[in-house]
């Protein structure tokens, strides 16, 4: 287990404090429309997080040509029709370019700056030079506000708890997920980032905003700097 993440719940817990069932649970949203709204048909996405592949499937369905990259194998045994790879992201290095890598679920803002710079240098390496990278990032309010509950629609409440800080920037957020026959916790070191300091974390990779895809500015497409 990362250093300040846990899980708690029935199954398998990841690294980073993840339950693999409470993802094989939870359904994609509006998230892969996004997806579609900034990349082309039949393009070649890799999928960096990928976990059970809640957002795969969709983008398989979609037509997309997905590698599906996560460092938990409990997680990608559930990923179906796409390739899978076991790995940490940081060390993945290919030697392939995709149209389109994709760093969702907040991944950006691990508390740790080196290994933040190690997974946006694994995104500059395998992106075509007229491809993009889309990043998910935390909203505005997400460590303020607490706490919060959210009921979802297909029958399950996500709270998020708390956000405490551990020092250097760094909060330890808790998260809990109740459905009507269990329930699963997170807690994970998250760092906050304005959209300038994240703007700045991008081009210190090489990448630049290319536009933010939602009005909440959660959703980002990305372009590598041409040097
Ligand atoms: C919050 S889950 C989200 C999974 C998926 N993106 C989704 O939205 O359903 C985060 C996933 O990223 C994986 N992960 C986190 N940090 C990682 C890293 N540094 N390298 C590889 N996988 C990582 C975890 O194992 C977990 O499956």
């Amino acid at each position: 287990m990362r250093e300040g993440h846990q899980g708690t719940g029935p199954g398998a817990i990841t690294p980073d404090g993840c339950a693999v069932e409470l993802y094989a649970r939870l359904p994609a949203g509006a998230e892969p429309d996004i997806v579609a709204s900034a990349v082309p048909e039949g393009a070649r996405i890799l999928e960096l997080g990928s976990g059970v592949g809640r957002m795969t499937h969709p983008l398989l369905e979609r037509g997309y040509r997905v590698t599906a990259v996560d460092e938990s194998a409990e997680m990608l045994e559930h990923v179906r029709g796409a390739r899978t790879l076991c790995s940490p992201i940081e060390d993945l290095d290919l030697d392939e370019r995709f149209d389109a890598v994709m760093l969702a679920s907040f991944l950006i803002h691990t508390g740790d700056v080196g290994v933040r710079r190690g997974l946006l240098r694994t995104c500059v390496r395998h992106v075509a030079e007229d491809g993009c990278v889309l990043i998910q990032r935390e909203g505005a309010d997400y460590h303020t506000n607490l706490p919060r509950e959210r009921v979802d629609p297909s029958g399950f409440t996500v709270r998020i708890l708390s956000a405490d800080p551990v020092g250097d920037g760094v909060n330890s957020v808790r998260a809990e997920y109740e459905f009507p026959d269990a329930v699963w916790t997170q807690t994970f070191r998250a760092r906050p980032l304005t959209r300038a300091q994240f703007e700045e974390a991008l081009g210190e990779a090489g990448l630049a905003v290319d536009r933010y895809l939602t009005d909440d500015g959660t959703w980002v497409r990305a372009v590598p700097v041409r040097r």
